[in-house]
């Protein structure tokens, strides 16, 4: 098993193309060394252009959008399709977040379209699925993450499709832990992910289970990163808040 730590930086609506661009000149000397790793940074779209330019030609850096429609075009007010992130040479999209689904209602029917558009556009797809707190108390998070992602990778066929498949990256994000300070221990990430990888056996095969990526998120922070990165089932992290410091950012990328 060989799976490259994937760390991902989620900056949601935070940053000014100004900001996004002084962060990226920052950031790159500190890393300059880092090539073990790979490292996706999702700024809001007003800067993605920015930070497209910015990590081109830099091969173990990608910029990613947070979010797209899954048509091509179309009278579609307010959204971005990819076709439009493809243009501006962004490889990856985080897809479900839980902001999208519980402030902006999305589903995960509407969620499976985006995945499979993605992929059909050559964007990797960074799907994201967690258990709200209820979920967890009432003993249903598997059964939460079953759907999620059943429904979310519904439609997508393992014959022919396997260079496909190995682009979707899957994002454990528990809802009662992101932006609340409150990180999941690594054996209750560990539980969850490792029942993640048993579920995209189910969906797909042993073999994309193998080599799927599952990122952790929720209060990813310096301090808590190297725990969670030593368990056999957690291959990187997706940071919201923490990621907007650069140099907290970079101790986090070196963990
Ligand atoms: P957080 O956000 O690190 O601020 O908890 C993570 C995320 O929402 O992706």
């Amino acid at each position: 098993m060989d799976r490259r730590p994937f760390i991902a930086a989620n900056w949601k609506m935070y940053k000014t193309i100004g900001e996004a661009e002084a962060f990226i000149m920052d950031l790159l000397p500190r890393i300059k060394d880092v090539k073990d790793r790979d490292i996706m940074i999702a700024p809001p779209f007003t800067a993605l252009q920015a930070v497209a330019n910015a990590v081109k030609g830099i091969e173990q850096c990608f910029a990613a959008g947070q979010n797209m429609h899954f048509e091509q075009n179309g009278a579609f007010t307010g959204e971005i399709s990819p076709v439009m992130l493809r243009d501006i040479g962004v490889d990856y999209v985080i897809l479900g977040h839980s902001e999208r689904r519980h402030i902006f209602g999305e589903d995960d029917a509407f969620i499976n379209k985006k995945v499979l558009s993605a992929l059909s556009h050559d964007l990797a797809p960074v799907l994201c699925v967690g258990e709200r707190l209820e979920d967890r108390e009432a003993g249903m998070t598997e059964e939460v993450l079953r759907q999620q992602l059943t429904k979310g990778l519904n439609g997508i066929a393992v014959e022919g499709n396997s260079d496909l498949i190995k682009k979707i990256i899957i994002a454990y994000e528990p809802v009662w832990a992101i932006g609340t300070g409150k990180t999941a221990t690594p054996e209750m990430a560990e539980d969850a992910h490792s029942f993640i990888r048993k579920l995209i056996e189910e969906i797909f095969n042993s073999t994309i289970a193998e080599n799927i990526l599952i990122l952790y998120g929720g209060s990813v922070k310096s301090s808590n990163i190297t725990g969670l990165m030593k368990e056999e089932d957690i291959d990187g992290v997706l940071v919201g808040g923490a990621s907007l410091d650069v140099e907290h950012f970079e101790r986090i990328i070196k963990f």
